[in-house]
């Protein structure tokens, strides 16, 4: 028997002993002692070792490279990042927990995003669901596939508020608005770490990046941030806050400054705010190399000072860059940082570390036969389903007769990597079903011409192909958008209309006279003023993963209907961005009679202010549409909102409630949304704020009373003194079916 097989037996043996006399998790104070313990007996160089988080290449094949074999043996890595070759990651761990010097296991980390193998919606679809089921069982699976490759740790989910559709991250994040992200923040790390982080198959969740960095000027990747502390408190934070309670292990650092502070040298964020406001502890890496980024940054004058800062500032462990490895000694050695701080440092992450029960259990559990189950095929594409958002659908368009002859055209019909989306690293190709497999496998009578080759394509070559095809079929399925790489890090776009030749093609076809369906695969919303009278309806799919082709046939033929709404403002054009409905008021708020456009402005006006109004002369004050839009096969009607009191008092309830009828001729569901503004405060107030949501499934002509209970809990804000509370006053509450609602009512807190 070698080496391996004898200790994991003997663990085994260990753990069946330990699990035996106790339930899930460690009680505290003896995880705190072995923590204790061991920052009494390990040296130097190993608590510097702890943290340090190491990447290799998951591209690496061959040997291990004996210099890496040997700094784990010696103590000096904690972990791990993207080591997906699973013999290295079993000589890895192996070398950490028998010959180095206490035994330490290594975590290994990996950006799971939305999916490992089985590729769900990416994260911006999944908030389109507005549920939480969908971002937990898509994270739990996620954690399911990944660990038994030895990831037990997944930088996501990422957190960052995004009001900007340019920024390419976007993608991956849960939209603009802090009440919906916090509810998925929760789920999402309730997947993925699941019941028990002992399992085998918990992951430890990342909320990332903390913080600002959805806030980049311009939407511009890596930007600064200029966030004040209301907007930080009352936007920013919200998701994060309810990720440390939610039990998320880590934190990763942002790459950006905020008010002039790097993220990752921010004592303010990561020892005031995390650590003393909220309690977390657990432990903080930073994002890749931004340690080190803090000299470009203008923030630290070299590399030493640059640990110095982070280390100061409570960052744990360092991704990549090596300044902790190189300069802790020297800054103990001057002063400039005290052992204790380190063993701080260190101890946070050896907490984990015990938590996770990696040092009774330290090998991953290998479960590749569920990599691709049905049950997560199944889950990924009901995903998709709740995540689509139907955007417009005239005439009732869609869905479509079973026999109907289709000509299905367009750069992203059958493209099995560019479907999954970005941060899919691990996601096979081979394993997507795009919707040309899914018509061919369900005898849909159908004529494909891909047209443009890829979503950048600007060539017309193929555009008559394209249009003879399209002239034989009852109904043009025109799936484009863009390909993966058009968003994610560093992917921002200044101009988000369809890339390359897409947009000259559909107006091509649409001098057929065939209804056209637009079907969107992209990684954020795409601008389709230029279009939308061409294309009889638009279905956004986001990038839907690996079972995006057959939720597209369940939808389009009526099987289902798609269920998302819009987690982001849709612009009409790039210029109107940031675009967000929780927009503050200001002194001249648009009022739409004098409104101006651009067009009725005479001829050599006087100069004056015109309308006088805060928008647009030439795109106007509307988005495209709006926050929490989407359509359904069927139609609702809302009746007047209903509420308990007209005033609401201290420690009181408020019940809001409305009838919802299902006023179409099929069973569908809506999204209910509750929004309130608080008319006046001590700082000015948003236009309005979601404050509940619920999901109902109506029967043609069925009613049914949703109701919102309210507290004064839920309308407290932040001031810029940072103080939580809500003086009495007006307020309005608006329940409908978008942030654009006009059914409103009004009460008084007193
Ligand atoms: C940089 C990204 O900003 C971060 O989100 C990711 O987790 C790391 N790289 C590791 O890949």
């Amino acid at each position: 028997m070698n080496n391996l097989k004898q200790h994991r037996i003997l663990l085994c043996i260990f753990s069946i002993l330990i699990i035996s006399c106790e339930t899930h998790t460690q009680p505290v104070d003896e995880i705190e002692t072995k923590v204790n313990e061991l920052l009494t007996t390990m040296s130097l160089d190993e608590k510097i070792g702890q943290l340090n988080l190491r990447g290799t290449s998951s591209r690496v094949k061959g040997e291990l490279p004996d210099s890496l074999k040997q700094a784990v043996r010696d103590g000096k890595i904690g972990a791990f990042l993207n080591v997906t070759n699973t013999a290295y990651v079993d000589e890895l761990q192996r070398i950490a927990v028998e010959e180095s010097p206490h035994k330490i296991p290594l975590i290994f980390a990996r950006d799971v995003i939305h999916g490992y193998k089985t590729i769900f919606p990416i994260p911006l679809g999944i908030a389109a669901s507005w549920d939480t089921e969908v971002a937990e069982n898509s994270s739990r699976i996620a954690a399911i596939e990944a660990s038994s490759f030895g990831i037990r740790w997944t930088f996501a989910p990422m957190l960052d508020i995004a009001r900007d559709s340019r920024w390419g991250r976007i993608a991956e994040s849960p939209g603009e608005d802090p009440f919906l992200a916090a509810k998925l923040s929760e789920a999402y790390i309730k997947g993925f770490q699941g019941k028990n982080l002992k399992d085998p198959t918990s992951m430890i969740a990342c909320a990332k990046h903390f913080i600002g960095y959805g806030a980049a000027i311009g939407g511009r990747d890596y930007n600064t941030a200029i966030i004040n502390d209301a907007l930080l408190r009352n936007v920013y934070l919200p998701p994060f806050k309810t990720a440390v309670e939610a039990g998320s292990q880590t934190f990763m650092t942002a790459f950006n400054e905020m008010n002039g502070i790097p993220a990752s040298g921010d004592k303010r964020l990561l020892t005031h705010i995390l650590r003393d406001e909220y309690n977390f502890d657990g432990f903080v890496v930073s994002d890749w190399d931004s340690v080190k980024e803090m000299i470009p940054h203008g923030f630290a004058e070299d590399l030493k000072h640059a640990a110095e800062i982070s280390l100061n500032a409570g960052l744990n462990m360092e991704m990549t860059s090596k300044t902790f490895e190189t300069y802790t000694k020297t800054l103990l050695d001057e002063g400039k940082i005290t052992i204790s701080q380190i063993d701080k440092l260190v101890g946070d992450i050896l907490r984990v570390k015990l938590k996770m029960g990696l040092f009774e259990n330290p090998y991953r559990e290998d479960k590749s036969s569920n990599l691709y189950a049905t049950a997560h095929l199944e889950k990924a594409k009901e995903a998709v389903i709740k995540s689509s958002v139907l955007l417009k659908n005239n005439q009732n368009i869609l869905p479509l007769a079973a026999n109907t002859k289709l000509a299905v055209i367009g750069p992203l019909a059958n493209q099995p990597r560019e479907q999954l989306g970005t941060w899919t690293f691990d996601g096979d190709g081979k394993f997507t079903q795009t919707p040309i497999h899914t018509f061919q496998s369900k005898n849909v009578t159908f004529n494909y011409v891909e047209g443009l080759s890829h979503s950048r394509d600007k060539s017309a070559a193929n555009f008559s192909k394209a249009m003879s095809v399209a002239k034989t079929s009852d109904v043009i399925i025109f799936i484009g958008g863009e390909e993966a790489i058009l968003s994610g890090e560093a992917h921002s776009r200044a101009d988000i209309n369809l890339p390359g030749a897409q947009e000259d093609l559909i107006k091509e076809l649409a001098k057929t006279g065939k209804p056209i369906v637009l079907i969107i695969m992209a990684g954020r919303p795409i601008t389709v003023g230029n279009i939308i009278n061409d294309v009889d309806a638009i279905l956004m799919t986001w990038h839907p993963g690996t079972m995006g082709g057959p939720a597209i046939y369940d939808m389009i033929f009526g099987e289902d209907e798609p269920q998302g709404r819009l987690p982001v403002t849709w612009p009409k054009m790039a210029g109107q961005l940031p675009l967000f409905y929780n927009h503050k008021n200001t002194g001249r708020p648009v009022i739409p009679e004098e409104f101006v456009q651009l067009d009725s402005i005479p001829i050599g006006a006087w100069q004056s202010s015109l309308g006088n109004t805060s928008h647009y002369l030439d795109v106007g004050y509307l988005p495209q549409y709006p926050f929490g839009y989407g359509l359904g096969y069927t139609s609702f009607s809302y009746g007047k909102i209903n509420l308990t009191d007209t005033i609401i008092s201290e420690n009181e309830e408020l019940i809001v409630s409305v009838k919802v009828t299902n006023t179409g001729e099929r069973a569908g569901s809506d999204i209910v949304q509750l929004y309130v503004q608080d008319v006046a405060g001590r700082i000015t107030r948003p236009v309005k704020e979601l404050k509940g949501f619920q999901k109902v499934t109506l029967q043609p002509n069925e009613t049914k009373t949703i109701h919102f209970t309210l507290t004064i809990d839920d309308l407290k804000y932040y001031d810029n003194q940072q103080q939580l509370s809500v003086e009495k006053g007006t307020f309005n509450v608006w329940v409908g079916a978008h942030s654009a609602t006009q059914n409103r009512a009004t009460f008084k807190y007193e």
